[in-house]
């Protein structure tokens, strides 16, 4: 197949789209993304590129190795463009010089249209701050008014190898991908998201979480937990709950699966509580929780007695009463993303239908898997959390675990966009990844352009205000 995007092999497209990377330096970060979304014709023309940022010298010696031009004004036509604003973000010390910030590069992107070939990407860098004990999703904010006018396709994250302790940096960065198409409308707006709600009386000690990325490897799945299409793995929860509540407190799921929250909190010696709608899943989840608290087969070695207990309803979550379970610590919990099970040409799909294995959660209308407009899917969810977190005790944690989505070509934000509804009643804290490194990568969009194999979930946290 002919390479019209840029001149690289199948063999070195592939581990690109990997949407996460660690990387060491600088110009490792810059040499990769300039042989990525760039083409190079012949010697005589070289295709340009535009760059703002701190780092220019080491972007002037990787453009001369790969022979493309830096332009720095607005007059040329460019093939790509990288805004480095990492160091920017570093210096912005309130929330207004965020703004003003935010303005320059709207502006900076609005020119950049103009100029910028058609089909061809900017790559925008940069990271979530907390300012004044308020955490902002500024990567996300940012990109909310970008995307008014181009479009956005992918994000990667990035994450600093630690190579050397000194200046083990385990902050996790952007890389915001837009592309200039025919859905591009070219005309930039501002939007102020408000992403976050007041912080106060946060009391938990996070130093357990060191680094805000994690490769997660789950041991392989037996025979029940293969039934359920999207079950996550038990040793994050475990850390979860280790890090946001205590022994005999309450850990809750609405929306349980197979099990994992509750098994996970029974193991650390927590109550594990939730809801299921499905009945099938329902009775898996309870299984599981009755053979881990009393086997069928004694083990050898005499098992610790503890009291913990567990209780997960068949329903439907909306349909819980101020009876049905004590007051709750801690919520930990994944939704179904979006319809995305139903649309049978996932790869996924593809292989769990060959082993007569079940491709959703069930056809019930209830189910919130089954909703097919985008924005009603966000509002019914956005709902069922705020009512949930009744349950929640004042000062109590919540992690949902979710992905950004991408459907018919269009990505849909849904990590971000969660997260900006539910911190009307919500405050938001920074957001831990989920790495997988065990999938196959596959080879979308090669030879013609850009799109991600998604392998990072984010673990988004919020705590409920004390009033
Ligand atoms: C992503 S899965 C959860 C997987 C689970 N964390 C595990 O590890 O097995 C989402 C679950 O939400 C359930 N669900 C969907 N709509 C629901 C609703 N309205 N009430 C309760 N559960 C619902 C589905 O049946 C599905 O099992």
């Amino acid at each position: 197949m002919k390479n019209r995007f840029n001149n690289i092999t199948s063999k070195e497209w592939l581990p690109f789209q990997k949407s996460w990377f660690l990387f060491q330096d600088n110009e490792t970060l810059y040499s990769e993304h300039i042989r990525f979304f760039m083409k190079f014709d012949d010697e005589q023309s070289m295709p340009n590129i535009y760059y703002y940022g701190t780092n220019r010298k080491t972007l002037k010696e990787v453009a001369e190795k790969n022979k493309a031009n830096i332009v720095i004004d607005f007059t040329d036509d460019i093939q790509y463009a990288l805004i480095d604003l990492r160091s920017k973000i570093d210096e912005i010390n309130t929330i207004d010089e965020f703004r003003n910030l935010k303005r320059e590069i709207l502006l900076l992107t609005k020119n950049l249209f103009a100029i910028l070939k058609n089909r061809r990407f900017i790559t925008i860098l940069l990271h979530n701050k907390t300012i004044n004990d308020n955490y902002y999703p500024l990567a996300w904010d940012l990109s909310y008014s970008i995307s008014s006018g181009f479009s956005l396709k992918d994000e990667k994250i990035a994450c600093l190898t630690p190579t050397d302790q000194k200046q083990l940096n385990n902050e996790v960065f952007y890389l915001l991908n837009f592309r200039k198409d025919e859905n591009s409308s070219g005309q930039f707006e501002y939007i102020d998201t408000e992403l976050t709600c007041p912080n106060t009386n946060i009391s938990k000690d996070f130093s357990k979480y060191t680094k805000q990325w994690d490769i997660i490897k789950p041991p392989p799945r037996n025979k029940k937990e293969i039934l359920h299409p999207a079950k996550f793995p038990e040793n994050l929860i475990e850390d979860f709950i280790e890090v946001f509540s205590n022994e005999n407190e309450n850990i809750f799921d609405p929306m349980s699966g197979t099990g994992s929250t509750q098994l996970a909190a029974l193991k650390k010696g927590r109550n594990g509580y939730g809801t299921e709608l499905s009945e099938y899943f329902a009775k898996i989840a309870n299984d599981r929780l009755e053979e881990y608290l009393h086997p069928k087969q004694k083990s050898l070695f005499i098992k610790e007695e503890n009291n913990v207990k567990f209780k997960i309803l068949n329903c439907d979550v909306r349909e819980i009463t101020d009876h049905d379970f004590p007051s709750i610590d801690y919520i930990i919990t994944s939704p179904p993303y979006w319809d995305m099970l139903n649309m049978k040409g996932a790869e996924n799909q593809a292989k769990r239908k060959e082993k007569g294995l079940k491709l959703n959660y069930s056809d019930n209308t209830k189910d919130l898997g089954n909703i097919e407009d985008y924005n009603n899917f966000l509002n019914e969810l956005t709902d069922i959390y705020l009512n949930l977190i009744e349950l929640l005790k004042p000062g109590g944690y919540i992690t949902i675990i979710v992905k950004n989505i991408k459907k018919k070509g269009k990505n849909y934000p849904f990590a971000w966009d969660l997260t900006r509804k539910v911190s009307s009643k919500l405050i938001v804290l920074p957001e831990f990844f989920w790495l997988q490194d065990d999938i196959n990568l596959a080879p979308y969009g090669y030879g013609n352009t850009f799109v991600s194999n998604t392998f990072h979930q984010y673990c988004l946290n919020f705590v409920k205000p004390i009033k």
